[in-house]
């Protein structure tokens, strides 16, 4: 699996004592000292084939990319108490607001880990996961910046191995291109789509009404009367 976009080394944590100036970011040390729901890189490359296990209880793993401060995985983990929900987010700040929040409601069905999206190869088996969810993806809109659009084909076929047989894919944007980059990578790939709303504000959302939630940047966008868009997916059978 190949992409121009993924950069040329796997993605690797830096361990906590070989950070160059540790003091120019003090939530990288809130991050690595925070204890659950944080799950250490290293820890989750591990648990690649075993997530199920690292929750408080077995139940489905689904994963949201790009959690940022938590808003949709706290929640919708405190909504679904029949699943568990993974986080996976690049940057420390996000992801210790994020863990502060799913601490706070006492959620042993959320976990938070560090990772780079391009490398979630590393932490998954086929068929382990059972829904995806993208709320806001950076959108990378200049043409000079398309290899670091993540929803291309690259992504779409790690999602078509990642996903079992069934499972949902939802996407919520500010950015149709990112609607249209999803749609024309899914060609070939086992998913259906199974609905597409332009400006969920007026039109209502593709998901179940009491499963939407307002995460931070929707929050930005709807304050400044701009549109947020949904697809929502299902992953086919082969
Ligand atoms: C526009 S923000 C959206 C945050 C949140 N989902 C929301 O709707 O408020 C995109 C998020 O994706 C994260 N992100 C960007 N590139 C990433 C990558 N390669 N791997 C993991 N997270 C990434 C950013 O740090 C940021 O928190």
């Amino acid at each position: 699996m190949t992409h121009l976009g993924r950069h040329q080394r796997p993605f690797r944590e830096t361990a906590d004592d070989q950070v160059p100036f540790p003091e120019l970011n003090p939530w990288l040390h809130r991050w690595v000292e925070f204890g659950r729901p944080a799950v250490r890189s290293q820890e989750a490359m591990e648990l690649k084939g075993r997530w199920r296990e690292a929750f408080e209880r077995p139940a489905p793993v689904h994963l949201e990319i790009g959690s940022g401060n938590g808003f949709f995985l706290s929640e919708f983990a405190r909504r679904h108490p029949e699943l568990n929900l993974l986080g996976v987010e690049i940057r420390y700040k996000r992801l210790v607001t994020a863990a502060l929040k799913v601490r706070k409601l006492g959620l042993g069905n959320a976990l938070l880990t560090r990772y780079d999206a391009w490398w979630l190869d590393d932490l998954f088996e086929p068929g382990e996961l059972s829904g995806l969810y993208l709320n806001h993806p950076d959108p990378w809109p200049k043409d000079r910046h398309v290899e670091k659009r993540l929803l291309g084909p690259w992504f779409t076929e790690w999602a078509a191995g990642a996903l079992v047989e069934g499972a949902p894919l939802w996407l919520k944007t500010d950015a149709l291109s990112n609607v249209d980059g999803l749609l024309a990578a899914i060609e070939g790939q086992p998913f259906e789509v199974l609905a597409r709303v332009e400006d969920i504000g007026a039109n209502g959302c593709p998901w179940p009404v009491e499963d939407e939630i307002q995460t931070n940047f929707q929050a930005k966008f709807e304050r400044k009367g701009l549109p947020v868009h949904g697809v929502v997916l299902r992953r086919s059978a082969s």
